[in-house]
């Protein structure tokens, strides 16, 4: 299913470490659909990711950056408009990191350096991409701005730790910053709230083969699969949504309207 549905349009993505990411399947299917794009990801994912190989397969030049750096977002924004021949029409934030999580650290007992850490790296990187781009005039009138976000901003997952607050933290950005971008520059600035899906990132949580089966089990359509993903992401980067913005989409076969399943009280997990 290849429409064109980009062509012409220039981006960037933040996020795609192996053939697993989410950003990796978005990368692919914004060249299929005819976009130009830059990838980026934090120098230290350079040496152990395989974001090479995806540079060289879409033909897209690599431009490391933290995503907690002003200066590095700067020099991302400043080499994607020369590289790309003109401003950014759609940017994917597609980051996400706890070091409690990482650590092992109960919620009930977690280190509060690491906790600023981690809501600096998952949730203010998405303010401070959306503003280095604003002060560098990166972005074209009417771009399209996404991060990648899940539902335990809203609802308790006790596993996911400190990552429910820093998801919290980044759909309020989209919905404050969104005011901004759209009154001066007609942007629309989204979050998608996936499905549990088999990542670096996600696979990181514990337990997470019972939260991926739950939800699942729970979801009329099942669980949103990366590459469903990308083509929500797409459909959000095209000029099909020009009037979509400062919202929170779930993107998760209904989990987020379910209250009960059949299936779970059967145990009747699908596969
Ligand atoms: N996998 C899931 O179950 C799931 C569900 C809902 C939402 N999400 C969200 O999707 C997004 C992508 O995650 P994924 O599941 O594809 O996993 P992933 O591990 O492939 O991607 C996470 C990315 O964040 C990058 N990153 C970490 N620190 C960084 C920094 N300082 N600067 C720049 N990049 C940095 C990593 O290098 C990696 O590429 C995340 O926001 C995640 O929370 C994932």
């Amino acid at each position: 299913m290849v429409n064109g549905i980009l062509n012409g349009k220039r981006g960037i993505v933040f996020g795609a470490l192996d053939e697993q990411s989410i950003a990796w399947h978005v990368a692919e299917k914004c060249h299929a659909e005819g976009a130009k794009l830059t990838l980026t990801n934090a120098p230290v994912a350079m040496r152990f990711g395989k974001i090479q190989d995806l540079g060289d397969k879409i033909k897209s030049k690599i431009i490391p950056a933290d995503a907690t750096s002003t200066d590095d977002l700067t020099t991302l924004f400043e080499q994607s408009v020369e590289e790309l021949g003109g401003k950014i029409d759609f940017v994917l934030h597609s980051i996400g990191m706890s070091v409690n999580v990482r650590k092992k650290r109960e919620y009930t007992d977690l280190n509060y350096d690491w906790m600023l850490k981690t809501f600096d790296v998952s949730a203010i990187s998405f303010h401070k991409v959306m503003q280095t781009a604003l002060h560098a005039d990166a972005l074209s009138d009417g771009a399209s701005v996404l991060a990648l976000t899940y539902i335990a901003a809203q609802r308790v997952f006790p596993d996911y730790s400190e990552m429910a607050e820093s998801k919290a933290l980044l759909e309020s950005f989209a919905r404050s910053f969104g005011y901004h971008l759209g009154t001066q520059k007609g942007i629309r600035v989204n979050t998608i709230s996936q499905s549990p899906t088999w990542t670096t990132a996600g696979s990181g949580v514990k337990g997470f083969q019972e939260f991926f089966d739950y939800a699942n089990s729970m979801s009329p359509l099942g669980n949103a699969s990366a590459e469903e993903c990308a083509d929500y992401c797409i459909m959000m980067f095209s000029d099909y949504t020009k009037k979509i913005t400062m919202q929170n989409l779930f993107h998760d076969g209904g989990f987020s309207s379910m209250g009960i399943n059949a299936a779970q009280l059967m145990g009747n997990n699908k596969e």
